[in-house]
């Protein structure tokens, strides 16, 4: 196989952003270069690279290339083109709290650098975006550490979506807990919903898994609940795209469902995500904004019609796990258990990091 990652920075302060283009997987691993703010926006919005921490590192970047046309420029152009840069790569998508996350980053190590010559500012820049990079990466590890010892060996595992290395920097959230688990000796028999209406799950998830060599089934996501009445799946693990302080969790649309489902079948419903996941300005899960997408991506999925001309057509992205259905939050500092806003507060403040 190639020797590719989901994201690489090439080069120095005048580099490129080169990403697996995750839109033509699995039948085909391509790379895409990414030489300026706006081929990275186009990225983001249609999905070729997608995951709420992969989306993050991938603006952290395109603040960089954003920039590169201002370095010779005066310092008030320069930090008007940082905002603008920002401002437009925050308009990609909204669900994502990371993305919000790593931007706010980069405009607060620029803030402290007022002064500096801008060729300064730019590498100060791209070493953020380096460290968002790498603690990411870092974060997925202890994640799966933290989350292998919930999966029993033997068991069956339901997956929704793609919380893997492609969503990330690499190695996963959900996916994560799943590899560690198998690294660390457990047997493990993977279900991967094939999430409507892009296929992440069949598309990404399966490809990532059979990578790994662990033993996978892919089901169309209505065949959950019959899969678990059979006693096949023993744990649900999932990503987030933004967790509010009170626990509840925004994932892919037809999370909640495998959420209720779960607990209708007394299984446990693992939700894995990092720190940079969580959006503790928001009380509940009523508050998170929820992206709506081009009815196309329902009628016209893969290029072919697959309803009537005209119907109407209602495609949410994401929905919103209510904490109380949530077992336990895998993060990078262990597990967050019961989740409730006193948990989730007492987490944040041991570990002093938001
Ligand atoms: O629309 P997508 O493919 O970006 O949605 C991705 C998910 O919902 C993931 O489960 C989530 O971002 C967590 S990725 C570690």
């Amino acid at each position: 196989m190639k020797d590719v990652s989901t994201l690489h920075w090439i080069g120095e302060v005048d580099g490129f952003l080169r990403m697996i283009d995750q839109t033509k997987l699995p039948v085909e691993l391509v790379e895409l270069d990414c030489r300026d703010a706006e081929t990275v926006w186009e990225a983001i919005k249609s999905l070729r690279v997608r995951g709420a921490p992969a989306i993050g590192v991938a603006a952290a970047y395109g603040v960089c290339l954003g920039i590169q046309s201002a370095v010779d420029n005066d310092e008030t152009s320069f930090y008007k083109r940082l905002d603008e840069t920002t401002e437009y790569l925050a308009a990609s998508r909204p669900t994502a709290v990371n993305l919000f996350w790593a931007l706010e980053r980069m405009k607060r190590t620029a803030a402290l650098l007022h002064g500096k010559p801008t060729a300064e500012i730019a590498a100060a820049l791209l070493a953020e975006a380096r460290a968002i990079h790498e603690e990411d990466r870092r974060m997925c590890r202890a994640i799966g550490r933290h989350g292998a010892v919930l999966l029993p060996d033997g068991c069956g595992v339901l997956t929704h979506c793609n919380a893997g290395g492609l969503a990330t920097s690499d190695y996963g959230t959900a996916l994560a807990v799943i590899f560690a688990a198998a690294e660390s000796g457990k047997t493990l028999h993977v279900y991967a919903d094939e999430t409507r209406p892009l296929l992440q799950g069949a598309r990404l998830t399966t490809w990532e898994l059979q990578q790994r060599g662990i033993d996978t089934t892919l089901i169309c996501d209505n065949m959950a609940a019959q899969v678990m009445r059979e006693r096949r799946i023993q744990a649900v693990v999932v990503g987030a795209d933004r967790i509010a302080a009170n626990g509840d969790a925004a994932n892919k649309i037809g999370t909640y469902g495998a959420a209720l489902l779960a607990a209708a079948h007394n299984i446990p419903f693992y939700v894995a995500a990092p720190s940079s996941t969580f959006d503790l300005s928001i009380s509940s899960g009523d508050d998170i904004p929820i992206e709506q997408r081009d009815p196309r991506e329902v009628t016209h999925g893969f290029g072919r019609q697959t309803a009537p001309d005209g119907v109407k057509v209602y495609n949410p992205a994401f929905d919103v796990t209510p904490a109380e259905l949530i077992s336990a939050i895998i993060c990078e500092h262990g597990l967050i258990r019961p989740v409730n806003r006193e948990m989730i507060a007492e987490m944040f403040k041991q570990n002093d990091s938001q």
